[in-house]
């Protein structure tokens, strides 16, 4: 089931995300809606407080970065097929030059902007199974997980752009908040909430 995806200046954005347990009330099916959510998005990547759930589980498919024909073969293999789903994820270190990459967002539509994040990662986290996995990540793969695990610590990229870039999309995001906005996937608005 496709799910609405959740607008900028919606709460549950803003939330730190919970650990979950096994017993978390049909979760597989969730993590499947969460998929077609996102593949009927064309995301790369979906958090559940973009769906409206403030829990800590994010997936990622990196495959339709392996079309870029600037990477090398060896970089278009390794996104090609990149599926996974993080589940209490924690990152434990983050390592190297920053580096800028233009990110975009499911919850902020037609909003592309540079993004300096550090270049490696270790992360810790458990897959659908619960078993729990510490490995680590570099390049477009770390880029997607770091912006997918920034959402269930509350955090979206915009807050990482400079003062002026912040104020130049602030109407922008007034307009997404309000639902001014055509998009070619299902949103909730927060200013739907409000309407009788
Ligand atoms: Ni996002």
């Amino acid at each position: 089931m496709i799910l609405p995806i959740v607008a900028y200046g919606d709460p549950v954005l803003r939330k730190e995300a919970e650990t979950i347990t096994k017993v978390y009330p049909k979760l597989n099916e969730l993590i499947q809606d969460m998929y077609e959510t996102m593949y009927a998005a064309s995301g790369v990547g979906l958090a559940a407080p973009q769906i409206g759930l403030p829990i800590r589980l994010f997936l990622v498919d990196a495959t339709p970065f392996s079309e870029d024909d600037d990477l090398t073969p060896e970089e278009q293999q390794q996104l090609k097929g990149f599926k996974r789903t993080f589940i209490n994820a924690q990152i434990l270190e983050e390592d190297g030059d920053e580096w800028a990459f233009s990110e975009g967002c499911l919850s902020i539509p037609d909003i592309r902007e540079d993004v300096f994040r550090k270049p490696k990662i270790k992360i810790q986290y458990q897959d659908e199974d619960f078993i729990t996995h510490t490995e680590s990540f570099d390049g477009l793969i770390a880029r997607v997980i770091q912006h997918e695990y920034d959402h269930i610590e509350g955090i979206l990229f915009t807050d990482k752009l400079s003062s002026l870039k912040k104020r130049l999309i602030k109407g922008k995001l007034a307009n997404i908040s309000k639902g001014k906005i055509s998009v070619d996937y299902r949103m909730r608005f927060p200013a739907q909430k409000k309407k009788r």
